[in-house]
Order: structure tokens, then sequence, then C-alpha cells
């Protein structure tokens, strides 16, 4: 009889889990995710790290499958059974899990597919020091879960840094799968050489607060006026190689802000720029 109610406080535990996001993640044993680890905390949020030259993408998907299997949080909420899969496009939507932080770090990885981060919301997601890191792949959601889930793609992130990689400005679109979610996104010391505004990217972040494209190789801003970004505060641009802002690259260094609480400093220091007699060298304030 005990044994009864407790498969049956298992089986209403876990269809509750199935049923809630906002349920606390349990990290699968250890073995199971190696070399990646899994953390849990008293919030039940866990963090998770693959770091290390051994780390693949194959890691990754392994331990973000197997959260998700210990929990039975499936991506889509569908049936575990594929042969009872009936394909509902409008009808399907995430099961979101929450992730403290990611590190994935020290990394000999060229390239990174997403994919496994789909649904996943991280407080911080943090990929830097990957030095070998040319490009970030776009998850094919044709492929997720074998080819299950057809909703929108996304990953929810709040503070997501890729410093120190080998980013160039093909990486750009991946960043727009955070799009309402980061507040601070940065890209320091990577290979980026143009920040292009007009194009939808940038637009998309809409919550984005601070953007960190210091030691690049940036040379060129086109577009004017992080108009879409309402909430942005920061804009650090230090130690690139931009020459000259041209007439629509800073639109609000000439004219009022439209916003009028809007406040942005940007930082432009060390760069090729001359400001009438000198170097611009203190950071440039807008207000
Ligand atoms: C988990 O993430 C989802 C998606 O961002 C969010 O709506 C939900 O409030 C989060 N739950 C917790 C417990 O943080
Ligand atoms: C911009 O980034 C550089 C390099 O990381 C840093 O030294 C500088 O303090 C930053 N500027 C601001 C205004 O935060």
């Amino acid at each position: 009889m005990l044994r009864f109610v407790i498969l049956l406080a298992f089986l209403v535990v876990t269809q509750f889990a199935a049923v809630s996001y906002s349920a606390p993640l349990t990290c699968p044993p250890p073995n199971e995710v190696l070399p990646c680890t899994c953390t849990s905390s008293a919030t039940g949020k866990p963090s998770l790290a693959c770091i290390g030259p051994t780390i693949s993408q194959a890691n990754i998907e392994r331990l973000f499958a197997r959260i998700r299997a210990v929990n039975a949080i499936p991506l889509d909420g569908g049936p575990e059974d594929p042969s009872q899969y009936t394909p509902s496009p409008s009808g399907k939507t995430l099961n979101w899990i929450n992730i403290t932080r990611f590190d994935l770090t020290n990394t000999e990885m060229t390239s990174l597919n997403n994919a496994p981060l789909i649904g996943c919301h991280f407080d911080v997601l943090d990929a830097s020091n990957n030095p070998l890191l040319r490009e970030i792949v776009l998850a094919d959601i044709n492929k997720l879960i074998n080819g299950h889930y057809r909703g929108g793609i996304s990953v929810e992130a709040e503070t997501v840094r890729f410093d120190h990689c080998a980013l160039g400005d093909s990486a750009w679109t991946a960043f727009s799968i955070f799009r309402l979610s980061v507040r601070h996104l940065s890209l320091k010391n990577n290979a980026l050489t143009i920040v292009e505004y007009r194009s939808d990217y940038l637009k998309q972040l809409r919550a984005l607060e601070r953007l960190d494209l210091a030691d690049n190789r940036i040379y060129e801003i086109r577009g004017s006026q992080f108009t879409e970004n309402h909430y942005l505060q920061h804009l650090n641009l230090s130690r690139n190689r931009i020459s000259s802002l041209g007439p629509a690259a800073f639109k609000i260094l000439h004219t009022p802000f439209e916003v009028a609480d809007k406040r942005l400093t940007i930082d432009l220091s060390l760069n090729n720029l001359y400001n009438g007699q000198g170097m611009v060298s203190e950071p440039y304030k807008v207000h």
C-alpha cells in the first residue's frame, strides 16, 4: 500500500512537471551529463557548465536532453511516442525551462548550433573565451526533437556574453534569437567589422540596455539612431577602427533625442576619430 502511495505521488509529481515550466528542475545524475555539470539550487533553477577543450556540440545536446528527460518536460509538450504525434503547428507552444546560468567557456569549438538552447530561459548565458568559435549556427526547426517541434524558435537570456571569441559579422543574425529578453549583450574582443543597424537584428533586441562591442575591428556603423532600443543606456565601441561617423551613423550626436528621458553613453575612445584637434579619448557622452 505504501509503495502504491509513493508510486502515485511520483506519478502526480512527474505529470505536474510535464505541464508546468515553473516547477523546480532536478539535475540528472552527474555521470549522465559529463563532461558538463548541472548544479541544483534552492530556487529550483539549476546552473550548468560545459567548460574546457573536450566540450563538443554533442555534450551540450546531451546535457539539455537529459535535463528535459529527467524532469519529463518535452520541448513542445508532444507525446513521448513519436508514432502518436500529429503535427499541428499552431497548437504547439514551447515548454520553457529556467536556468540560472550556463557557462560554456574555454572550449575549442569552432561552431555552436543553438538548437539545444531553444526553450530555455537563462539569467546568464556566458560563452566567453572560446577563441576558435567563428560561427553560431541557427537551429533548424525541422530537426528539433526528431522533427516534432514546428513552433517559433526562441531562447531567452538576460545577459549574453560571447567575449574573446572569433565571431565575425555573420554572427550578428544569431543574436536576434534573444530578441525580447536580452538586456546586456557583450561581444568584446571578437572580429566584428560592421554594425549594421538598418537590418533587423539589432532593432529586434527591444530590451537591450547595454551593448559591449569594445576591442573589435569595427570601422563602420551603418544606419542611424537606436530608436527601437528604448532602454539602451550603454554602447561601448572603445578600441575599434572607427574613423568617421558619417552623417547618418549617430544622428543622436547631432539632434536632440526623440525620447526625452533616454540617456545613452557611447564610449568611442581609442578609435581613429578626430574631434577637431585630437583623438576622442574620453567616453563620448550623449544625454
Ligand atoms: C521561466 O521562464 C519563463 C519564460 O521566460 C517565464 O515566463 C517564467 O516566469 C519563468 N519561471 C520562473 C520560475 O522563473
Ligand atoms: C568600454 O570597454 C573598455 C574595454 O573593455 C573599458 O576599458 C571601458 O571602461 C568601457 N567603457 C565604459 C564607458 O564602460
